[in-house]
């Protein structure tokens, strides 16, 4: 994976084969647990970060659209409620809807820097040709991290905003979750600051599993994609092809998991961990939960976590939320 080359214009936090090391302690765990998992952020090679782009124009796939709409209608109400004049984003990926809130915040405030955080490179360097002519006065830092485990090494001073797009909280488990909110909260430390959290909502199965399962399978794709980052960096033998993808909604956690199906029995060779693994048919390995969240729900947990909410906005359908919370 082109994750980690050596870029001056990027803060390296990652140490040398950081990526390769989790990425053999996680196929390690999961492909030997029952059922068999693997975490969601190994999609993210070159062609699965091109493959969640398409996905964000598809038809089925409305939290990109609504998450922009929230922000094009209410990022001014956002800055003002918490000026700030550092903006940290977390899994910025490729910054698409970062200048509706850089230039609500330039609005609201003096704005000195943007900190975009992602484990990719090369969204790091796209959103910063992207952004550098927009905003000329803006300190731009990319730091090359892994926002699951760190926090820590992220800026410290200014008046902080953090910002957690896109509804990628809802990949994380619900343990997870409380322990990455108390990180953030953490990182804010006694100056205060804020963390906007994006998430998105518990609605119909009719609409949410289309989502996940579009029709022209674009999905199926992106999720058979970390079968190929495995075949790529561990030197597996993946029949990609031979797995089915399934998304269902589980009304009990309310998430959707995304899960690949064996459509044959399979022994697979992974050189890379030393690991030969059975699949029988029909079994199914679990590569991603995308929790879906209730207003009050996201409010409760970032308040178990240190924070105080002062504002939460949705797109006029109420289909996803922006949450607000000062550090208390
Ligand atoms: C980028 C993690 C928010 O969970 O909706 C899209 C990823 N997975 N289609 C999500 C995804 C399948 C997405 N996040």
């Amino acid at each position: 994976m082109s994750l980690s080359a050596d870029r001056p214009d990027i803060i390296h936090h990652l140490p040398p084969d950081h990526l390769g090391r989790s990425l053999r302690a996680d196929v390690r765990a999961g492909l030997t647990a029952s059922p068999k998992t693997l975490p969601p952020k190994w999609f993210y090679d070159k062609l699965g970060s091109e493959l969640f782009e398409r996905i964000t124009d598809l038809p089925e796939y409305y939290p990109t659209r609504a998450e922009r709409e929230v922000l094009a209608l209410f990022a001014a109400e956002m800055a003002a409620a918490s000026p700030a004049d550092t903006l940290i984003e977390l899994g910025s990926g490729s910054s698409r809807k970062t200048p509706l809130l850089l230039d609500a915040l330039g609005q609201a405030g003096p704005l000195r820097r943007y900190v975009a955080v992602d484990v990719s490179d090369s969204a790091l360097l796209d959103a910063r040709s992207e952004l550098a002519p927009a905003f000329p006065d803006l300190e731009l830092q990319a730091v090359a991290a892994d926002f699951e485990t760190q926090l820590h090494l992220l800026p410290r001073t200014g008046r902080r905003m953090v910002a957690f797009l896109g509804g990628t909280i809802g990949n994380f488990e619900p343990a997870a979750r409380a322990r990455f909110l108390s990180d953030v909260r953490e990182l804010l430390g006694e100056d205060g600051g804020s963390l906007l959290l994006g998430t998105d909502l518990v609605k119909s199965p009719h609409v949410l599993v289309p989502a996940y399962a579009d029709a022209e399978g674009v999905t199926a794709d992106f999720n058979r994609n970390v079968l190929r980052v495995l075949n790529a960096e561990l030197g597996a033998d993946f029949d990609v092809m031979a797995f089915e993808h399934v998304a269902v909604w589980m009304p009990q956690e309310e998430w959707i998991e995304m899960r690949l199906r064996a459509s044959r029995p399979m022994l697979v060779r992974l050189p890379g961990v030393e690991m030969d693994i059975r699949f029988h048919e029909g079994e199914e390995l679990r590569t991603e939960i995308s929790a879906k969240f209730r207003l009050e729900g996201v409010v409760e947990e970032m308040e178990e976590a240190g924070f105080s909410a002062v504002g939460q906005w949705t797109d006029r359908q109420n289909r996803y939320a922006m949450t607000l919370a000062e550090a208390s």
